[in-house]
C-alpha cells in the first residue's frame, strides 16, 4: 500500500512518518511504504529529508496555476502517479478544494495543531494561551470539506505551562504530533482497500 505524503515546510511530521515506516515492526505489520513526497513549495526544508531517504519527491506549485481548481488538478495527477492507498497532509498548508477532498474521502488524513473541535484555523497556540487554556494538544482527522473538522482518528494533550510562548507550546506539541501521526496511520491502513502481498 503505497502512501504519498503532501507537506509545505519543514516535514517534520513527514520524517516521523517515514522513519516509523522503516522499522522492522511496521514492516513486519504492514505492507506499505511512503513513495512520495509532494510540495507545493520548492523551498520545502522536507523535500531535502525526503530525497536523502530515497523517497520520489516532486514540486506542484500553487503560484503557477491560475485557479485552485487547477492547481488542485495537478496536484491530484501527481498523487496518483503513485497509486496511493492513502494521502497524508503534514504541515501542508494548502486549502483543498471540495473536488480533491471528495476524489479522496475515505483515504486523506491531516495533522492539526489544536484539540478539535477546538480552535480550528491558524495561530491554534497563540489562541489557545490567550484563552486562558490549561491544556493544548493535536489531533489527527479525517479530510472533509467542512475545514478542519473531519472524524477525528488521534489526539494528543500538553500542558499550558505559566509563561508560555506560543513557539514553546508549538514545540511540546510537536513532539507528540510526531507520536500520534504514525500511530494514527498505522491504525488505519490494515482497513483501507488496496494491493497488499500479505494475506
Ligand atoms: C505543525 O504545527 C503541524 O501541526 C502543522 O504544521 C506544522 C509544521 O508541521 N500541520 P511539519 O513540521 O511541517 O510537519
Amino acid at each position: 500500500k503505497n502512501i504519498v505524503i503532501l507537506i509545505s515546510g519543514g516535514g517534520s511530521n513527514m520524517a516521523a512518518i517515514v522513519r516509523a515506516a522503516q522499522r522492522d515492526d511496521w514492516r513486519r505489520r504492514h505492507d506499505a511504504q511512503v513513495v512520495a513526497v509532494i510540495s507545493n513549495r520548492a523551498d520545502a526544508g522536507g523535500l531535502a529529508f525526503a530525497r536523502s531517504q530515497d523517497i520520489a519527491t516532486e514540486v506542484v506549485d500553487h503560484k503557477a496555476f491560475a485557479s485552485r481548481e487547477l492547481f488542485d488538478e495537478a496536484l491530484a495527477r501527481a498523487i496518483d502517479a503513485h497509486r496511493p492507498a492513502l494521502v497524508v497532509l503534514a504541515g501542508f498548508m494548502r486549502i483543498l478544494t471540495p473536488a480533491f477532498v471528495a476524489r479522496y474521502a475515505g483515504r486523506l488524513l491531516n495533522i492539526h495543531p489544536s484539540l478539535l473541535p477546538a480552535f480550528p484555523g491558524l495561530h491554534t497556540h497563540q489562541r489557545a494561551i490567550e484563552a486562558g487554556c490549561k491544556f493544548a494538544g493535536a489531533t489527527v482527522h479525517q479530510v472533509t470539506s467542512d475545514l478542519d473538522h473531519g472524524p477525528i482518528l488521534e489526539q494528543a494533550v500538553v500542558p499550558i505551562l505559566a509563561g508560555d510562548s506560543a513557539d514553546r507550546l508549538a514545540e511540546r506539541v510537536l513532539t507528540q504530533e510526531h507520536l500520534i501521526y504514525p500511530r494514527a496511520i498505522a491504525a488505519l491502513l490494515p482497513t483501507l482497500p488496496g494491493a497488499s502481498h500479505a494475506s
